[in-house]
């Protein structure tokens, strides 16, 4: 029976010899390439938006950007190529221009893509990841009171604490040290931990030692569990095994954070049940959420998803719109110092600046930040959502229901009539100007807006304004590839070169990210 398969196996093998596999293959896909090729030039609906002949094609061409980390370059030139809306997949366009983008970004009515789902939490839609409306707006209803303000007020005792005082103490000794009076910091690497410090120390009620140990062990879980969630956005095939054996690095290291996680819960859980204080921090946030109108708690996992979701949303975002200011303040001397005056002039030496501060005292500090990231878009890439049924007409195109829209925070930063010089690092237009605000659109808009703005704010800012009010800062003798004086072709100082995963991130902080502090004169 066996040897009968085997010889049937066999003539047909012979019968279909190779030479004809090779050609009934090469005939199918030519006929499937032919067949793409008539609908995106002639039947598709997107066939009268501008874009690349191949992005028309096949998605595979968006997903090969999206995996070199290039996204943020990409749709910069696209934009310049092909303007206000081009097409960049099959079933996808870019849209750049602001005023489209805050349309589509209004409402409930265009959801989060599939892409999203690389970013669940135990298997549940998290705030960030939520493609189903109802799930996004009780997240909202539930956490709102705990990302306004006035929370975030309560809190500022850690922000200050393991954020910019945690940098003071790092430096100060490192200084201390040093018999001349200055060091080289790589800022990126201070940032990331510093950041790190005061989210760990909001979402997991722990004491974190990332700056006083200057260790990085966790800021690698967290950039671990990014990596996770953006190869399984990018690729989704390597959720399954055997594919997913080559990522079982990152997965250790992710769950690592998720044991630390679910312990600091229990912990305080413990600690409550013991009778002990509410403390004023995110955990206690996550464990108190409560939906206003129905009353309905968080469940188990979905405490433990925003804890963890909090770490990777609030991180890596907040720790890079830091490097982009920094850096944007090292290439521009004279910004730098219209800012330390304005902090200096302000405030006392031995004051710590607080967000209440800045926003009332600082407000050219505030428009370095804003500008920084306008510039250098944190999440530089774009944000992908699918257009409701009845479609919707962007820049005189009908884009039909079910096509995907991808929000280009890269192209609207740079929006030629929406900005005037749009790549000039230029603060002032910032200043008490309603309109530049309202076309800022780092931190996203509409109902899916970031939920932690008010957070990154108070951290980013807290630290940039104390650092100038108590450091003079400079450029290390032998950095001399970038600088004030070295333009590129718009005229203007040339940047750092980046790469965009989950956040734009510094290329090469190691060699980018260096600067020479000194205890101020
Ligand atoms: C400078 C720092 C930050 C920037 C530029 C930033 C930017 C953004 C953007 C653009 C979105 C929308 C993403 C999308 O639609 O796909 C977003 C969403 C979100 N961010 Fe942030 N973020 C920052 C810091 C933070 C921090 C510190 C936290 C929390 C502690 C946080 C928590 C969230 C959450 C929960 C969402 C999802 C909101 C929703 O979909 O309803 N972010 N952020
Ligand atoms: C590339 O990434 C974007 C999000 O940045 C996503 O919308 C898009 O679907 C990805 N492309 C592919 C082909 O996976
Ligand atoms: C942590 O908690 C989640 C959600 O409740 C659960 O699914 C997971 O198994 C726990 N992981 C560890 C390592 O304890």
């Amino acid at each position: 029976m066996f040897l009968f398969q085997l010889n049937a196996l066999e003539s047909i093998l012979v019968y279909f010899n190779w030479s004809i596999t090779v050609r009934l293959v090469a005939i199918i896909a030519g006929g499937y390439a032919s067949y793409r090729t008539a609908h995106a030039l002639f039947f598709s609906p997107l066939r009268h938006i501008p874009g690349s002949f191949l992005a028309r094609l096949t998605p595979l061409r968006s997903q090969l950007i999206n995996i070199s980390g290039r996204v943020g370059q990409m749709t910069k030139k696209e934009y310049s190529m092909y303007g206000d809306i081009y097409v960049m997949g099959p079933n996808a366009v870019v849209i750049s221009n602001p005023v489209d983008i805050k349309a589509v970004l209004a409402s409930h009515a265009f959801v989060k893509s599939d892409f999203y789902m690389g970013f669940d939490t135990f298997g549940i839609e998290n705030t960030v990841s939520a493609r189903n409306p109802k799930v996004a707006s009780m997240r909202k209803r539930q956490l709102g009171p705990y990302f306004n303000p006035a929370y975030i007020s309560r809190m500022e005792h850690d922000i200050l604490r393991y954020g910019i005082l945690g940098l003071k103490s790092k430096w100060d000794s490192e200084l201390a040290q040093s018999s001349s009076g200055r060091i080289e910091i790589d800022y990126s690497r201070d940032f990331t931990l510093a950041t790190l410090d005061s989210i760990s120390a909001l979402a997991f009620g722990i004491e974190p030692r990332g700056l006083k140990d200057n260790d990085a062990t966790a800021a690698d879980r967290v950039e671990a569990a990014l990596t996770i969630h953006g190869i399984h956005a990018m690729m989704p095939l390597f959720k399954f095994f055997p594919f997913s054996l080559a990522t079982w690095h990152w997965e250790s290291q992710y769950r690592k954070l998720i044991h630390h996680c679910n312990e600091s819960i229990a912990a305080r859980r413990k600690h409550l049940a013991e009778g002990g204080k509410k403390p004023a921090d995110l955990l206690q946030a996550f464990l108190d959420a409560q939906d206003p109108e129905s009353k309905t708690p968080m469940d188990e996992r979905q405490i433990h998803a925003s804890s963890i979701e909090v770490m990777l949303a609030g991180t890596g975002t907040t720790s890079n719109a830091l490097q982009w200011a920094t850096h944007l303040l090292m290439l521009h001397p004279e910004l730098r110092a219209r800012a330390v005056d304005e902090v200096r002039s302000n405030f006392a030496a031995d004051h710590v600046i607080t967000y209440v501060d800045v926003k009332k005292s600082l407000p050219f500090v505030e428009a370095c930040i804003y500008e920084a990231l306008r510039l250098c878009p944190v999440p530089g890439g774009i944000v992908p959502r699918v257009t409701p049924p009845g479609g919707i007409t962007l820049q005189g195109h009908f884009i039909p229901e079910g096509t995907e829209v991808w929000a280009s925070y890269s192209g609207s930063s740079i929006h030629k009539s929406t900005w005037d010089e749009p790549l000039k690092y230029d603060p002032t237009r910032f200043l008490d100007n309603d309109k530049s605000r309202s076309n800022f659109l780092t931190f996203s808009s509409g109902v899916r807006i970031c939920s932690g703005r008010h957070l990154a704010w108070a951290e980013v800012s807290t630290i940039l304004a104390n650092m100038l009010k108590d450091y003079d800062l400079s450029l290390p003798d032998d950095y001399t590839h970038l600088g004030p004086s070295v333009l590129d072709d718009s005229g203007y100082p040339k940047l750092m070169e980046s790469v965009i995963y989950a956040a734009s991130t510094p290329a090469h902080p190691q060699r980018d990210c260096r600067l020479v502090l000194a205890r101020r004169m």
